[in-house]
């Protein structure tokens, strides 16, 4: 997208919360491939579909910084729950750090280690599902969590179209092949319904139908 309409997109939206607002400019001071923090526009999207579905429990893979944690927290019924989980340790205490300025921090649960590992020791059934870590892991990701999905539950999966090279299936690229690998399992799910949006990088939405 041009970065005139990209302006003309955040000028008509409602402005960044001022606590996202200075994550995602310490995201972009102190730690390496920032531009994995979600962002304004899709925040707020992410922000309004767990408003949509209040849901009890979330889960996500890939917490980074938290941006998008803080995001779906806010709309967890009251009492819910939004687990977390992150491969890297570092960032650990940055993410709580604002998790606490949000007043989220008592919904969130944050596990540090590798989702292949952590997912099948979580006993819990999920409204909402945010696929966002490794692109290489999104099909086993999806094996893992597809039981824990409630009926009627959703999943969410970032980064789908991966800047584009999904059309490229002659690729070598891990990370593409990844993605590819999960956009083509997913389609032929017969328990679920799919949309992608091309919101910033690709945005899957699934619906599990029962
Ligand atoms: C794209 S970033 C997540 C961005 C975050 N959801 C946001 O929108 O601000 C992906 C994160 O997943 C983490 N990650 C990668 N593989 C993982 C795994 N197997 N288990 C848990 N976290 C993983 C990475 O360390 C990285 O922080």
């Amino acid at each position: 997208m041009n970065r005139k309409l990209e302006q003309y997109l955040q000028d008509h939206t409602t402005p960044e919360d001022p606590v996202l607002e200075e994550l995602f400019r310490q995201t972009h001071i102190r730690f390496v491939n920032p531009n994995m923090a979600t962002g304004h526009l899709q925040g707020k999207f992410l922000e309004f579909i767990s408003l949509m579905i209040k849901p009890e429990n979330i889960l996500e893979i890939g917490t980074f910084t938290g941006y998008s944690a803080i995001c779906l927290a806010k709309g967890l019924k009251p009492g819910g729950k939004l687990i977390t989980i992150e491969i890297n340790d570092e960032l650990n205490s940055f993410s709580h750090s604002y998790f606490c300025r949000a007043g989220v921090e008592s919904m969130i649960t944050q596990i540090t280690g590798n989702a292949l590992d952590v997912i099948p020791q979580i006993d819990l059934m999920f409204d909402l599902v945010f696929i966002d870590g490794d692109k290489r892991e999104y099909t086993e990701y999806f094996r893992l969590i597809i039981d824990k999905v409630k009926p009627g539950g959703f999943i969410l999966a970032d980064n789908v179209l991966w800047g584009g090279k999904v059309l490229d299936n002659e690729t070598s690229d891990t990370q593409t092949k990844g993605v590819i690998e999960f956009n083509e399992m997913i389609i032929k799910e017969r328990n679920l319904e799919i949309v992608i949006l091309s919101v910033r990088d690709g945005l899957m939405l699934m619906r599990k139908k029962v």
